[in-house]
């Protein structure tokens, strides 16, 4: 068993926590704040029990300098000021004599955000590559690490692996209920089925790997079932296919020919627009300019009708085109049959989440994972640095 926050006396100690603030931004305002939100639990305990907080997180991808303007946390350190209803310290740096004032400066209780620790990648990728030096240095600035962006966790950064190397660590409440709530999946009760959509098939070969195993059923929407569709000689028209997974897919159809369950008829358009006129067709039937953007009713009651006797469900990847809005009915129909059947409901990746939430399901089901390429390395079986990584009890 992992040590976790509650295996340690936080009081008048310098915490780091490491969090997952890798939040959807555009032109430097917060999209959805649910990472924010879901970190609340472990940032109040330690507010709480007197820890002097030493929040760090990544945030999207800093591969040059001029990445780092659009990649700043300081609109976190906003939002996180006001759910907390108190101050948040934000340090525009990641390194150097001003963040260590600022970190010797706390009092118990208090709260500071250090700015990206992928600004530490420019140059030489030194938190992505988990670099030694500087998961020493990070460690230094603090007593107790935990660890809470179980988002990050399929990573082995120096903000997580590497301070966690040197310094007392344990979980914290968001990763101990991620893995508590995925770890159903490691042995389900049956019927298991899996629900798989979004748009390209090679993002998800591990995950079907290793579930067609596992699962009694393996339901495919999204853009990646017009590769399975293709692969099974039907004619896709214009909809989005993964040419190089089509020999993967015929293997699967054909070694598991009662798993995969494929729509059966689609609602198509001629371009990838809202405001285009739409059509639902059959799934023999599509013309050489059609473009699939959902399932439709008949698919959506095959699916039902599977979905009855479910006793564990995983969904990852919306079943049609979610940002469009006469393309969510296949994802929200199947949504909300999923909240009305008697099962373990997992929703794991940031796009079915995210429709979820838009469409007022995300709290009705057993689980919305805040995790993204995390869960679907979980659903492959490999193991997450990110938790290895911390002290065993
Ligand atoms: C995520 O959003 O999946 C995590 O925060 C990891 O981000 P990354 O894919 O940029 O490493």
């Amino acid at each position: 068993m992992k040590k976790t926050i509650r295996d340690y006396d936080l009081n008048g100690k310098r915490v780091i926590i490491r969090c997952d603030f890798n939040v959807p931004m555009k032109d430097g305002k917060i999209l959805d704040d649910n990472r924010i939100v879901m970190s609340l639990k472990t940032i109040h305990y330690a507010i709480e029990h007197g820890a002097r907080l030493i929040l760090m997180s990544h945030l999207g991808r800093v591969k040059e300098e001029a990445d780092k303007e659009k990649n700043s946390l300081r609109a976190v350190s906003v939002r996180l000021s006001e759910l907390l209803s108190k101050p948040v310290i934000f340090v525009p740096n990641t390194h150097g004599k001003d963040l260590e004032d600022a970190v010797y400066n706390l009092k118990d209780g208090e709260v500071l955000l250090m700015e990206n620790t992928r600004f530490e990648d420019v140059p030489g990728k030194k938190e992505s590559g988990n670099d030694v030096e500087l998961g020493k240095y990070w460690a230094s600035l603090g007593e107790i690490f935990i660890n809470d962006a179980f988002g990050t966790a399929h990573r082995a950064h120096a903000s997580n692996v590497g301070i966690a190397t040197y310094l007392p660590s344990g979980l914290g409440f968001l990763v101990e209920k991620e893995v508590n709530e995925l770890s159903i999946l490691t042995n389900p009760l049956h019927p298991f089925v899996v629900i798989l959509g979004g748009s390209k098939v090679s993002d998800k070969i591990g995950v079907i790997e290793n579930l067609v195993v596992k699962a009694d059923k393996i339901i495919i929407g999204g853009g990646m079932a017009y590769t399975f569709l293709n692969a099974k000689g039907y004619q896709i028209g214009k909809s989005i296919l993964d040419s190089e997974s089509i020999e993967f897919c015929k293997k699967v159809l054909m070694d598991y020919p009662d798993k995969i369950v494929l729509p059966v008829d689609n609602v198509v358009t001629k371009e990838f627009s809202n405001d285009v006129e739409n059509r639902t067709i059959k799934v023999s039937d599509f013309l050489s300019d059609d473009m699939g953007m959902d399932i439709g009713e008949e698919s959506i009651s095959l699916f039902s009708s599977i979905l009855d006797t479910a006793k564990v469900v995983f969904w990852n990847g919306p079943l049609g085109v979610y940002e469009f809005s006469k393309y969510t009915n296949g994802t929200e129909k199947i949504l909300s049959k999923l909240v009305h059947i008697d099962a373990k409901t997992i929703l794991g990746g940031g796009d079915i989440v995210a429709a979820a939430s838009r469409l007022g399901y995300k709290d009705k089901v057993t689980h919305a994972s805040t995790g993204g390429g995390v869960t679907l390395e979980f659903m492959e079986g490999k193991e997450l640095p990110g938790v290895v990584s911390i002290m065993n009890k």
